[in-house]
């Protein structure tokens, strides 16, 4: 049936019956906060491409915590930044490590907080690379090692989800493993299955001080280009024990999303990065668009995608415009 029977313009008449046929809608429920931990107290250093998010010592993301929990967030994704990085990563695995302490603190105040610990050694190797390096080359199996050691550490602690972003071949497994031998059972596996050599990590590096100091992520994270290998990486995922899959980054990668989604059933998260956020608080800082409404625009096109869950930066931000 069509025009001028059928005229699609009577479903956009008025909000109200705007919203009753709205197809995808965004939700608490749905967000996770990512935060970055650094050691020391009374700290909180804004990161300068990423004006509103701070690197926080344990007390002051403790209160940040606080605030979002009131606005009704559930989940928060950490990152640690160590006092002393080195070519093994010893900080990412220390028992008292940073993110191990913060982990403690904030489980112990925040029992019902679903507390997500990024799983990767960059941020405490010297070298930046997200494993062991022999000749310049990350050595896969070496850095499964340390990985699982990691993840050990962050489940003794108390986290709730662990979260691989490292790029290992194999990492699912040994991490399951490694949980299960040590009766972690319910601890539940966030992977970033399909993670890119993206540009739009720049932020986030200035944010942990993880960028490498010689050559690039392109032999552990994926080729822009491939989106049949994302399947590939998924499924192998999947069949090591991953109870989250997800793709990273989101905007650029939407069409990934909704292939992941078409051909799995897992809970598929996406994760809005640094550099999707940045974009959007400059170009608001110079006047030219409307944060408020691009942001809400960009959730939704990810939700819409296919995506359950979306890691952001915006999370507080929008808790926040939701609670008006
Ligand atoms: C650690 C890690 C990175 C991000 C999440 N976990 C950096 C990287 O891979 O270089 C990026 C997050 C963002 O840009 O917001 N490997």
């Amino acid at each position: 049936m069509f025009y001028p029977i059928t005229r699609l313009r009577r479903l956009r008449l008025n909000q109200n019956i705007r919203d009753l046929i709205k197809e995808t809608e965004i939700t608490l429920n749905d967000l996770i906060y990512p935060m970055f931990i650094i050691p020391g107290k009374s700290k909180s250093e804004e990161i300068e491409s990423m004006p509103g998010i701070f690197r926080h010592s344990i007390d002051n993301a403790l209160k940040e915590i606080s605030e979002i929990v009131e606005l009704g967030i559930k989940a928060i994704l950490l990152f640690g930044i160590p006092e002393k990085k080195d070519n093994i990563a010893t900080g990412a695995y220390s028992k008292k490590g940073i993110i191990q302490n913060a982990v403690k603190s904030i489980k112990k105040e925040f029992k019902d907080l679903i507390v997500i610990t990024d799983l990767c050694l960059c941020e405490y190797t010297d070298h930046g690379h997200c494993g062991v390096i022999h000749d310049g080359y990350v050595d896969n199996d070496e850095t499964l090692e340390l990985l699982s050691l990691t993840a050990l550490s962050h489940a003794e602690a108390g986290a709730d989800i662990i979260a691989p972003s490292d790029m290992m071949d194999g990492r699912v497994a040994k991490i399951r493993e490694v949980l299960d031998d040590n009766e972690f059972l319910n601890i539940i596996i966030m992977s970033y299955s399909a993670k890119y050599a993206s540009a739009f990590y720049g932020p986030f590096r200035d944010a942990a001080k993880s960028a490498p100091s010689f050559g690039d992520r392109k032999s552990y994270q994926m080729n822009p280009p491939n989106i049949r290998e994302a399947i590939r990486e998924i499924e192998q995922d999947i069949e090591e024990g991953a109870d989250i899959i997800m793709v990273k980054p989101a905007l650029c990668y939407l069409d990934v999303i909704s292939a992941v989604r078409e051909e799995f059933n897992h809970p598929l998260a996406a994760y809005s990065v640094s550099g999707e956020y940045s974009m959007v608080k400059a170009a608001s800082k110079m006047g030219w668009i409307d944060e408020q409404k691009i942001v809400l625009e960009m959730l939704t096109s990810i939700k819409r995608a296919g995506a359950d869950i979306i890691i952001t930066y915006f999370a507080k931000q929008i808790a926040k415009s939701m609670s008006k």
